[in-house]
């Protein structure tokens, strides 16, 4: 299934975290399904005692188990591989112990897609971007590749996958197009092989430190399109997952997925997951919130109920605002190679919101402009379009050519900006630092560099 065209190299390697994380990692690499390949690993770069050996496969994938917390050890498969030739040996690190008082640091990668030359080459810049900021693992928000039915597509995202995530654990959230075209979600299931639960649904969740991810599927409950469709009962298991987390104390919550809950992007926000997410997330006390789909960046800082409006009016408000983000690109085709300035029939969303001081429903309207194109900072090589939606005073603007979204106000939107980022998220203790960055490893710090992305959010709970 993997195979290149040779049927004769091997790619990857590509590292999964099925067990503990301070104790196991899984690495996986393409092979033969005519030979047996294997992985030779021990804690020094000079010596690789332990020998694991994967049956004969499309696709390897061993899991090296009772490591000890914190420690670095190396491994070395003995293949010529694609990109980093025979006998390369690798450096990974186990998580350190839950109680450590070590930082932990994670990235969240964006939309990759590989699909022809350009696409190849900037998901190869980022891969290697991500790889230099040495983190613990990587994060990443869907569409990893542009067809997921075709293994075409999968062996492009192997050109530049392996530069990151032969290091560390990669864990990603299915995206539509991993779906693509015959809604299913078996290469993404082969390719990743977490625990997920039943035969189509793949979301699940880790404990990594001091931190507990949520990796959510918006699309296990039959095919949308260009929306989501995300079943009951995935948001009973997110219900009871959340409960879980803070009753074993997870100091850190975050949850993550594909489909733009919130866009100013091509396509608008997705009211029917609003409905569904909006109230959990505030009921749960979730920290930050990331998501994909639409290839840009965007940030919005939004307390669920605060202004006396909700989706279900059982709800109860969130008791603080809730960081979302749109990390929407690390190589893939930019936004604005999608409609971003063009598309002339203004997306409306209706959604019914009960008002809490009214006590019936009311319907809101929403309307979103396309972006202006005279609004962008010079990049090195091209231009990044900002939406910055506040007038003088500091105020959300009425002008539809400075805020393209009359939601704008309402879900506290922060800022946006067109252009290739990931999200970089540094936990010490209380203090958790969420910052966004160009490829080069620079921060996004927005016109005149007064919109410096760099966000502090301290531990709500004791
Ligand atoms: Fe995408
Ligand atoms: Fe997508």
């Amino acid at each position: 299934m993997f195979l290149n065209k040779k049927g004769k190299r091997t790619n990857g390697p590509w590292i999964v975290l099925r067990g503990n994380p301070e104790t196991s990692v899984t690495v996986c690499w393409t092979g033969s399904k005519k030979k047996e390949s294997v992985l030779l690993w021990g804690e020094s770069e000079s010596s690789l005692p332990n020998r694991l050996v994967s049956a004969k496969n499309g696709l390897h994938s061993v899991t090296i188990d009772n490591l000890s917390p914190g420690t670095g050890y190396f491994y070395s498969i003995q293949e010529d591989l694609i990109l980093f030739g025979s006998n390369k040996v690798f450096k990974f690190r186990t998580q350190p112990e839950m109680e450590s008082d070590e930082i932990t640091e994670f990235i969240v990668a964006g939309d990759l897609q590989p699909k022809n030359s350009a696409t190849l080459e900037t998901n190869r810049v980022m891969a290697q971007q991500i790889h230099r900021e040495n983190p613990d693992f990587i994060v990443q928000t869907g569409d990893l590749v542009q067809i997921g039915s075709q293994s075409k597509y999968w062996n492009f995202l192997l050109q530049s996958l392996p530069l990151m995530a032969s290091s560390r654990p990669i864990l990603p959230v299915v995206g539509n197009h991993e779906y693509y075209l015959y809604h299913s979600t078996k290469n993404f299931r082969t390719f990743f092989p977490y625990s997920f639960p039943g035969r189509k649904s793949v979301y699940y969740s880790k404990d990594i430190g001091p931190v507990h991810i949520i990796f959510l599927d918006s699309y296990d409950d039959g095919f949308a399109g260009m929306s989501s469709n995300t079943s009951s009962k995935q948001m009973e298991w997110l219900t009871g997952d959340l409960a879980d987390a803070e009753a074993r104390g997870a100091g850190w919550i975050f949850v993550i997925l594909h489909q733009s809950v919130i866009s100013n992007g091509e396509y608008p926000g997705d009211v029917k997951l609003q409905k569904l997410l909006l109230p959990v997330l505030a009921k749960f006390n979730v920290d930050a919130v990331f998501w994909g789909h639409a290839h840009l960046y965007e940030h919005w800082h939004y307390q669920y109920g605060k202004n006396g409006y909700l989706l279900n009016p059982r709800d109860l408000p969130g008791k603080s605002p809730i960081d979302f983000f749109c990390i929407g690109s690390s190589g893939a085709s930019l936004e604005s190679n999608y409609r971003l300035f063009t598309h002339k029939n203004f997306k409306r969303n209706k959604p019914e919101w009960f008002s809490v001081k009214e006590g019936r429903h009311r319907r809101k309207t929403s309307v979103q402009y396309p972006w202006n194109r005279k609004l962008f900072l010079e990049g090195i090589t091209d231009r990044h379009y900002y939406h910055f939606p506040f007038n003088e005073s500091g105020n959300y603007s009425g002008d539809s050519k400075i805020s393209y979204n009359t939601e704008n106000e309402w879900f506290g939107y922060q800022y946006g900006e067109n252009t290739l980022h990931y999200a970089k998220v540094v936990i010490k203790n209380n203090l958790c630092t969420i910052s966004i960055h160009y490829p080069d490893g620079s921060l996004l710090k927005g016109p005149g560099d007064a919109l410096s992305q760099k966000f502090y959010l301290r531990k709500k709970r004791g």
